[in-house]
């Protein structure tokens, strides 16, 4: 949530920090702002909305200015407001701040400056830890290093920063706590970010900062590192390995269609070197070298938010049905505040996309406090859940950039299915030629993806009957029902349609009172063994007038007669073929969205990276 970006170097500051925010508006995009410095002048421009907006503001004026920082903001504190957007100022206009993240104890902090004779602007948290800053390093002369590492020492909860000064130029001082922050190091300049999408084209060098450091570049090109107890640390440089074109929406109109459409990519990129075709076998290094605490493990627990966690509800049907292993998924915010009783044997999986959501990082750092090993699935590299966990897979499903999750998900998926066969075998629950069937259609999967890929024009022409829709039903059974929840989800977000998933048998117990000629139901009947359970679950909706869209597999014309509309997806393993009608789901979400002329990319309210509870 909220995205910063900094520049510091020969070049313009403003086009490389309007251009990052641009990459990091996904964080958030209810205002926007930004502060350069050019000599002893420091202009400050800010504009509710989205850096679109920020843009006509700036166009007629002085956007001089080799050093500046930018914000674009998903309020927490204070309305959406120009005065609440970022960066900062204090009275003394000396300095400017940029802020991801919460200041718990601002409250106290506000009520001791007042007090103490400031005043505030804005009713966020952000400008009290600013006030703080400016507070130390007036009273004490202090470089503004100094100044932000001693307010930091007063301020509970979680930053990512960058600070500018009028007074002491030369300079910007970035630090983070629990809010994610990197520097990009060119040759003649630096660049600070969110993540590296804002500097990914200038350079290719990164530094990850961690929790309590505050770094501090300079326009002579020196970079230090210290710690809030004044350490100082060895900067640690790493390369990055990120394919620009993913940045871009390229010839789509959108990038949550753009990232749909990468599935079978993003598929073949979280297999490659993972799954041998040719021998049939899967070499997982990170579960491999802790293949014996995965074998002992009492259960496995699966903590993760939102799409991710409906990912770890499809895992807990996989891996108890392949490799016997008991699973709980839980909501990782109901977890981490619930007093839940965790083992040292148990094993931790967290699932993010992100791997910044606070909720599913404070979930595993209590199992982690607890003895429990942790195992991370997360998609964004370096990011501060894998660096937390013991051991994790990453998804490679390349930089997501639609708030809705698609292609993430998707490749959730397939590491969670690599892991319950691998822990299968572990068990040895499952026989060669069971697994050898399951990797063959695993390595065939983008394919499958590939020919639903091409339903899109008959899912939108299906879609242009649902604009009107205002509620919605998604059922399903076994493998299918999370992938209900999923797809309800995913209509609900992005085109504001209130959708709800639930096992389709359990639609007798309430749901199907709200049944009636208003009320489309999505039907997951791409299944085996509940098959005809779920034709006599259609039979109930349409005597109740209630119209059936279903997803079932080719050549299954049976069930065309239960149903207004069949979507016919190629028939591949139950369990995976979730996987393929999940496809069918999130472009029938897409196409309403944007036929009802909703921000898909951009829904209201939602940011992609919740790094607040
Ligand atoms: C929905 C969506 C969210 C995220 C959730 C967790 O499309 O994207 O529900 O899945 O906020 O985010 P991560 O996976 O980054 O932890």
């Amino acid at each position: 949530m909220c995205g910063i970006v900094g520049y510091l170097g020969p070049k313009a500051a403003y086009p490389i920090l309007v251009n990052g925010l641009k990459r990091l508006e996904y964080r958030g995009y209810d205002s926007a702002g930004i502060a350069l410095l050019s000599g002893d002048e420091m202009n400050i421009y800010k504009a509710k909305g989205k850096v679109s907006d920020l843009e006509a503001v700036c166009e007629e004026k002085d956007k001089n200015g080799a050093i500046g920082i930018g914000h674009t903001r998903w309020a927490t504190h204070g309305e959406p407001n120009q005065i609440n957007a970022h960066p900062h100022t204090t009275s003394h206009g000396n300095l400017a701040m940029v802020h991801n993240g919460i200041i718990e104890n601002y409250a106290t902090l506000k009520a001791e400056l007042i007090a103490r004779g400031h005043s505030f602007k804005s009713e966020t948290d952000s400008e009290v830890l600013l006030h703080l800053i400016e507070e130390i390093q007036l009273a004490g002369e202090y470089q503004l290093e100094d100044a932000v590492r001693l307010a930091l020492k007063k301020v509970v909860g979680a930053y990512a920063i960058v600070v500018m000064a009028v007074n002491d130029p030369e300079k910007l001082v970035a630090a983070r706590k629990s809010s994610p922050l990197a520097i990009g190091v060119a040759d003649d300049s630096f660049f600070i970010g969110s993540d590296v999408s804002p500097f990914a084209e200038h350079t290719q060098r990164v530094i990850y900062l961690n929790d309590f450091e505050i770094a501090t570049i300079r326009v002579n090109g020196s970079l230090t590192i210290k710690t809030v107890e004044d350490e100082v640390v060895d900067p640690f440089i790493q390369e990055l390995d990120i394919n620009l074109e993913n940045l871009e929406k390229g010839d789509f109109d959108h990038f949550m269609l753009k990232e749909i459409y990468e599935q079978p990519a993003a598929i073949q990129n979280c297999l490659r070197g993972r799954l041998n075709v040719e021998d049939l076998n899967l070499d997982l290094r990170a579960v491999r070298e802790n293949l014996d605490t995965f074998k002992n493990a009492s259960r496995i627990i699966i903590v993760s938010c939102g799409t991710s966690w409906h990912a770890g509800l499809v895992a807990e049907y996989w891996i108890e049905a392949m490799a016997g292993i008991p699973v709980e998924v839980e909501y990782a915010s109901e977890f981490r505040y619930r007093q839940p009783v965790i083992k040292p044997t148990d094993v931790v999986i967290a699932i993010s996309q992100s791997g910044e959501t606070a909720d599913t990082l404070a979930a595993m750092e209590l199992a982690k406090s607890k003895g429990a090993f942790i195992f991370s699935i997360c998609n964004v590299v370096g990011s501060s859940i894998s660096r937390e966990a013991h051991a994790g897979m990453y998804t490679h499903a390349g930089p997501e950039i639609g708030v809705a999750s698609t292609k993430a998900f998707t490749t959730q998926l397939i590491c969670l299915y690599m892991l319950s066969l691998e822990l299968a075998r572990a068990n040895n629950e499952m026989e060669d030629f069971t697994y050898w069937n399951n990797l063959s259609e695993l390595a065939v999967l983008d394919k499958a993806i590939e020919q639903v890929l091409s339903l899109n024009d008959e899912v939108k022409e299906l879609a242009r009957d649902y604009t009107e829709s205002t509620n919605f039903m998604y059922l399903g059974r076994g493998y299918n029902f999370p992938i209900a929840l999923e797809g309800a989800l995913k209509l609900k977000e992005i085109s504001y349609i209130h959708a709800e998933g639930y096992p389709a048998a359990e639609m007798k117990h309430g749901p199907i009172a709200l049944i009636d000629e208003n009320m489309p139901c999505m039907v997951l009947a791409n299944c085996g063994a509940g098959r005809d359970k779920i034709i006599s679950n259609m039979q109930e909706i349409r005597a109740r007038k209630g119209e059936v869209i279903a997803i079932a597999f080719e050549g299954d014309t049976e069930i065309a007669e239960s149903a207004s509309h069949v979507l016919y997806i190629p028939k591949t393993n139950e369990m995976l073929s979730t996987i393929v009608a999940n496809t069918i789901l999130q472009l029938l979400a897409y196409h309403i969205s944007v036929l009802k002329g909703c921000d898909v990319d951009q829904p209201r309210n939602l940011a992609k990276s919740v790094t607040v509870e």
